[in-house]
């Protein structure tokens, strides 16, 4: 092939990847900002602005950090109890989705 045609086409692969792994869904956000309104807003605030210093500013939570973020939310993190059981798996990716829409490194 062509390489000047070859790296172009690298080039936008690179592009529309990088993309992917960025976007949010929005459908899947707005969801989430339902589920995080029931459960999480009494402590972490609206809109994830805190109330109290004491609780996680969910908003520092960086775009790898979804796997910390899982497992807190799983296991329950000192004054925070456990959501086993009460948020399924796929209300956590919804509720992720959306804490990235207004996360501080978005
Ligand atoms: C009863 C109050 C309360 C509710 C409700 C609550 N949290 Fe928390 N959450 C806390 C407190 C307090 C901390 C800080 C824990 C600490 O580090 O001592 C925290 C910390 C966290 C952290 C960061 C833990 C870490 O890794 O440092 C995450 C993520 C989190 N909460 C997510 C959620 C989500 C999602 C919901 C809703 C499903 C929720 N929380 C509901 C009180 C609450």
């Amino acid at each position: 092939m062509h390489s000047k045609l070859k790296s172009a086409i690298l080039g936008f692969l690179a592009l529309a990847l990088s993309f992917a792994a960025s976007a949010q869904d929005p459908a899947k956000a707005k969801a989430g900002e339902r589920i995080y309104r029931n459960y999480c807003a009494t402590c972490h605030g609206d809109d994830m602005v805190n109330t109290s210093t004491s609780t996680f500013d969910l908003r520092r939570l960086r775009a790898d950090e979804r796997p910390r973020f899982e497992n807190s939310v799983t296991n329950g993190k000192n004054q925070m109890p456990p959501w086993k059981g009460v948020i399924s798996p796929d209300d956590m990716d919804l509720i992720w989705n959306y804490l990235r829409t207004n996360a501080n490194d978005k």
